[in-house]
């Protein structure tokens, strides 16, 4: 057999696993500090839930979902990011009509995406993110921008680089619209074939094409900060008189536009100016979409959020040089010699599990030497050890491998032994 995983997908194993666990404990209590709360959403959706969303000109739905055609024939689509499934569920379960507003979620989970595999890009990738639905004050902007770039110093990280921008309303965005037609339509047949049907359909998205990215007309093209109205002008100002107010630095970069098309007024990137940190250097990135959850079915409610994956932030570690504080030690280990001494083990192992000790033991049948080598190689506090001896005396010999140290505990006592000397399990 080789049969290996699909590409861009990863195994998690011992010994990064603990390094997920870690980062995502940290950020679940992060968000338990802004009182966001988790929600959990299908892995798979309608495909038209992304392609309304999301935006059917973007380069995600043209060419990056995992769509299938269940045996029902309806047409479901493994997700690409959460926004979309958050906005579903929340007017599905009608949860504007609570009465704790705004509704505050945060989400980890895999999101696939079938894009070209290289280092901090997958096709199976893990997403932390954030959605705050129902406020249109710009406090709640700050808030989650200040909650995205925590999330990252929370964890030490230090090179980091907020830009923000603001794409306005719809009005704002009308105007910046025609302008950005009048602008790129002499260039029309130098742009790549997406690119002109964009111009018809969506010239937002011709900003952010990877093929033209060169082309002349993309720097000069107008900027939807010289469209702003009043109200939108006034947001993002706001917006940044909040940041300032917190000490949070950040530059505003006119020509962030953002992948996705339910953004208006304020969207931001993280990125990681950490050298060494490779080619792709957003960390993260969101943005508000007031009208998302009317798009969706629901009444008029304003949103915003952000998403960040797992796979980039480990990355950012690692290009800082950050060791997490990962405790992969074990509480002990049983050495057992003769078989009564290996069934009585197994008695002692359940009851010390019971009374929340870690413990292994060995299931190979090892000599006694290789018995101390396995309990070193697990980092083992204590190592018990119990012979024919031992037994006979309904006692063990506990040993306390930082310092060499042995003693003989009542077989009766070590509960009460081992827990103290664990300080307080
Ligand atoms: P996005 O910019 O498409 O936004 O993705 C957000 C983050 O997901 C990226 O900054 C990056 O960290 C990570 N990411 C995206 N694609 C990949 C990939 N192929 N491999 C590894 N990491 C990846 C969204 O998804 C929006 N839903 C964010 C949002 C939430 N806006 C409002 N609320």
């Amino acid at each position: 057999m080789n049969i290996k995983g699909p590409r861009g997908t990863q195994d998690i194993l011992p010994g990064n696993s603990e390094q997920w666990q870690y980062v995502e404990s940290t950020l679940m209590e992060l968000c338990k500090r802004y009182n966001y709360k988790e929600i959990r959403t299908p892995i798979f959706e309608q495909t038209e839930l992304f392609q309304r969303s999301v935006g059917d000109t973007t380069d995600i739905v043209q060419k990056e979902m995992y769509t299938f055609t269940d045996r029902g024939d309806r047409s479901l689509t493994l997700r690409p990011e959460g926004t979309a499934s958050v906005v579903r569920s929340f007017v599905q379960n009608k949860v504007f009509g609570q009465p704790s507003q705004p509704t505050k979620y945060f989400y980890i989970g895999p999101m696939f995406r079938y894009e070209r595999p290289q280092q901090g890009r997958m096709r199976q990738f893990y997403q932390f993110g954030i959605e705050a639905l129902g406020s249109a004050d710009p406090a709640i902007d700050a808030e989650v921008l200040a909650l995205a770039l925590n999330s990252y110093q929370e964890l030490g990280l230090k090179s980091l680089k907020l830009v923000i921008n603001s794409l306005g309303d719809n009005e704002s965005r009308q105007q910046h619209r025609e302008a950005l037609i009048a602008h790129f339509a002499p260039y029309r047949t130098e742009l790549c074939q997406d690119c002109q049907t964009r111009l018809d359909k969506n010239p937002l998205r011709v900003l952010d094409c990877k093929k033209d990215r060169d082309h002349p007309a993309m720097e000069s093209a107008p900027s939807v900060l010289d469209y702003l109205n009043d109200y939108s002008r006034n947001y993002f100002n706001k917006v940044k008189v909040y940041l300032d107010t917190m000490g949070i630095d950040y530059v505003v970069d006119k020509n962030l536009v953002r992948g996705l098309d339910y953004y208006n007024h304020t969207a931001f990137e993280i990125m990681s100016d950490a050298e060494g940190f490779g080619a792709i250097t957003t960390l993260s990135g969101g943005g508000r979409y007031n009208g998302l959850v009317e798009e969706m079915g629901g009444p008029e409610t304003p949103g915003i959020g952000f998403a960040m994956s797992i796979e980039r932030l480990l990355m950012a570690l690692e290009a800082e040089g950050i060791q997490l504080p990962i405790d992969d030690t074990l509480d002990c280990y049983f050495v057992a010699m003769g078989d009564e001494a290996k069934t009585e083990t197994v008695r002692l192992a359940y009851l010390l599990r019971k009374n929340g000790i870690q413990v292994d033991k060995d299931y190979l049948d090892r000599k006694l030497k290789a018995q101390f080598k396995s309990a070193d190689r697990l980092k083992a506090k204590y190592v018990i050890v119990l012979g024919e001896q031992e037994l006979a005396e309904n006692k063990a010999n506990v040993k306390k491998m930082t310092t060499g140290e042995q003693i003989e505990v009542s077989l009766d006592e070590l509960v009460s032994y081992l827990k103290k000397e664990l300080g307080g399990k």
